[in-house]
């Protein structure tokens, strides 16, 4: 199977929110029914797709193969927190292989190919988040050189009605 990791352009950004609604309902299904099925096709959605897609702090890569998008990564730059000894960070914001496409490496490349970028453009440390019930892509993170940092948690509150 030939695989061909590019760029993504303007033209892709409708596979990429596609692939990205997969994402959502998957995770929603799977760990958190909170998520915005409405988000990725929305005003906010879009927008932020564009400007991965557009602007240079932002990154979108597609996995092809025989001529089909089968999965993509997105993330950019992001702001620095002042309370860290950090010159620049990056973040995998989000990324997705069809199900019949999983599990042949095309994850790794979708992810070496992200960090190339993020080193062209000078950047020392990346960072991503996954749902904590997410086993499967927590191993990818962690069999790719990722660390745990931060663990965050949530408490549900009783509302007053
Ligand atoms: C997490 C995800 C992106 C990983 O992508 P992937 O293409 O399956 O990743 P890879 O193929 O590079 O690696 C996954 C496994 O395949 C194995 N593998 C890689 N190349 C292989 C090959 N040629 N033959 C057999 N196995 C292979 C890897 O060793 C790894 O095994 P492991 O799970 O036992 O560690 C993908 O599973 C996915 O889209 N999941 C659903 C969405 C999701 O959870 N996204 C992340 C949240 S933002």
């Amino acid at each position: 199977m030939k695989v061909t990791i590019r760029v993504a352009t303007i033209d892709d950004l409708e596979k990429v929110q596609e692939l990205n609604l997969k994402l959502f309902e998957k995770e929603y299904r799977d760990y958190d029914p909170l998520l915005n099925l409405n988000w990725t096709f929305g005003k906010e959605g879009t927008k932020y797709f564009r400007e991965r897609i557009l602007r240079n702090d932002g990154c979108v890569l597609v996995a092809v193969v025989e001529d089909e998008i089968v999965g993509y990564l997105c993330g950019g730059i992001k702001k620095v927190e002042s309370y860290r000894n950090l010159p620049s960070v990056a973040e995998l914001e989000n990324m997705f292989i069809l199900k019949p496409f999983r599990s042949r490496g095309i994850g790794k490349q979708l992810l070496n190919e992200f960090v190339r970028w993020c080193e062209s453009k000078k950047i020392s440390k990346v960072k991503v988040e996954a749902s904590a019930s997410n086993k499967k892509a927590i191993k990818f993170y962690r069999a790719n050189g990722f660390k745990n940092y931060t663990l965050i948690l949530e408490r549900d509150l009783e509302t007053a009605e």
